[in-house]
């Protein structure tokens, strides 16, 4: 067996202590100096034999444990492993956003702690201080009072004004009419840019920084007249669904969402990927992960500004339960992976 470094591994000191954080692994450690020369020993594949050679006064036995120690730390990846795998994958295809936007991996799979929790469990997991303010004053500064808000004066901004989170929702199915409608004006691909530079560009009611549109979307249908309960793929300039071969469920709808169990009840689940190659591509920055995260937003609020038009009752949610949809969606969670979920039903 050969080992080397992690290649995603970021060292900092936490409480007087240097520590060694795997983000792909989400894993972090304390390393003493051994591990640290050996960490910089092993910067390319090294097999035991040759580290034995490094080390000519040291125990066989002893070296082993320790490379071992190392391995289940995350600080070594040994080769062929899926650790090594992913590891491979993140720093080569990640190469120009790394390290800082390292955090896309070290925060997946976070625990929620949900609405259905015992209230202990919420209040442990908040701190004692009192909330900061929800707003911030200027004392110090000249203050003017502006016009009233008026009342809405257009359909749009009833619209508006009208939008709420809803986690309550009825049995009555969605028609595909409509499923197909939420799709077209939120995701689907409304006109063209023609740029010198990168010839035609897909537009949509959302901006896009670069017109990169990163952002895929799946659909998992739970009650759509028409359409088998499942998970589909949308494409947004052929307006048309693909079938993948996952059966989807209320039970299964919840459990991506991090056991928020109100998510089951709703009719259609909208399950937001982003292709990070197509905004790497052209900008070459770890600012343009930032990007990425804004335009899910967009489609975010497009999608529920679309669903209150439509008389629906929108949701949306950034506690997933990322590994599981990406193997699912047959994601490899480095080129593309899940980051946020919108859902829809009628009000009850
Ligand atoms: C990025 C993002 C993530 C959210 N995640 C969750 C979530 O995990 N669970 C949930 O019930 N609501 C979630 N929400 C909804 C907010 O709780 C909700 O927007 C907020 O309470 C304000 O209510 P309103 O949307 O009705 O204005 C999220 C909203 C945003 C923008």
């Amino acid at each position: 067996m050969r080992f080397r470094r992690a290649g995603t591994l970021l060292s900092y000191w936490q409480d007087g202590e240097q520590v060694f954080h795997n983000y792909a692994q989400r894993r972090c450690v304390a390393a003493n100096d051994s591990a640290r020369w050996l960490l910089d020993q092993l910067g390319d594949w090294c097999s035991r034999e040759q580290l034995l050679a490094l080390l000519p006064g040291y125990a066989p036995d002893s070296v082993d444990q320790a490379v071992r120690d190392l391995l289940a730390q995350g600080l070594l990846v040994a080769e062929g492993s899926p650790e090594a795998a992913l590891d491979t994958a993140i720093t080569e295809q990640w190469a120009p956003w790394l390290p800082d936007a390292g955090l896309h991996f070290s925060t997946k799979d976070t625990a929620y702690v949900n609405r259905d929790s015992s209230a202990e469990l919420k209040a442990a997991s908040l701190p004692d201080s009192p909330p900061p303010p929800s707003y911030k004053s200027q004392p110090g500064l000249p203050s003017i009072a502006l016009p009233e808000r008026q009342a809405a004066q257009s359909a749009f901004q009833e619209v508006l004004l009208a939008r709420r989170t809803h986690r309550r929702f009825s049995e009555r199915p969605l028609p595909l009419a409509t499923v197909s409608q939420l799709l077209a004006l939120c995701w689907g691909v409304t006109g063209h840019a023609e740029t010198p530079t990168f010839g035609q560009l897909p537009l949509k009611t959302s901006p896009s920084g670069g017109a990169r549109h990163p952002v895929e979307v799946y659909l998992m249908a739970l009650q759509v007249e028409g359409l088998a309960a499942g998970i589909y793929h949308y494409h947004p300039l052929e307006h048309r669904l693909a079938a993948l071969n996952v059966a989807a469920s209320p039970e299964l709808a919840a459990r991506y969402c991090a056991d928020q169990r109100y998510t089951g009840q709703a009719a259609a689940l909208f399950l937001m990927t982003a292709v990070f190659p197509r905004t790497m591509w052209k900008y070459h920055k770890a600012r343009a992960y930032r990007v990425v995260l804004l335009d899910a937003g967009h489609l975010g609020q497009t999608f529920c500004l679309t669903a209150t038009d439509l008389g629906l009752a929108p949701f949306c949610t950034a506690a997933l339960k990322d590994t599981l949809i990406e193997h699912d969606l047959g994601i490899d969670g480095v080129s593309e992976s899940v980051l946020y979920v919108t859902g829809v039903g009628y009000p009850v």
